[in-house]
């Protein structure tokens, strides 16, 4: 599936977004520097209600958040891996626990781990168009 939005369209989008994820639980965001993956993150929190403010998790490899699920509080993780130099790194950080924690995973960079990321994860490809549109892919599965 192949969606082009903006930011006036970002939170429609993201609606959509989690309707298509089904019961999927680990989502890798793929997409260079400035493609607008923290973006989309975000607005991805939004739609599920998360409450903290979800900034850049530039200098923290793992921030964990809260959203109410059926009256029930889940938790929601957001890496960004971008710092981190190789799977042992990611390893020692507790990224793989999160993973593998049955908690929703938004992740940036996950080239730099690949390895540890389980099988279904959801592969998520964004690309800038110009400076106010953005491409955004799944693979179709
Ligand atoms: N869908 C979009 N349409 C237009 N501009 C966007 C979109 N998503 C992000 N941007 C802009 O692109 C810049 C980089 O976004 P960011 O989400 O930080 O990228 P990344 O996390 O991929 O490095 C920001 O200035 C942001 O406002
Ligand atoms: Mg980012």
């Amino acid at each position: 599936m192949e969606w082009t939005f903006s930011l006036d369209n970002i939170n429609e989008l993201a609606n959509q977004f989690w309707k298509a994820a089904g019961e999927k639980k680990v989502f890798a965001f793929h997409g260079q520097m400035g493609a607008g993956k923290t973006t989309f993150i975000h607005a991805l929190c939004d739609a599920k209600g998360v409450k903290d403010v979800v900034g850049s998790p530039t200098f923290s490899i793992i921030n964990e958040y809260v959203y109410d699920c059926e009256g029930t509080k889940r938790a929601l993780f957001h890496m960004d891996l971008y710092r981190v130099k190789d799977e042992e790194e990611a390893l020692r950080a507790g990224v793989e626990d999160a993973l593998f924690s049955g908690h929703i995973c938004l992740v940036e960079w996950p080239e730099k781990a690949q390895g540890i990321f389980p099988e279904d994860a959801l592969h998520v490809y964004i690309e800038l168009i110009n400076s106010t549109t953005r491409r955004l892919k799944i693979a179709d599965n």
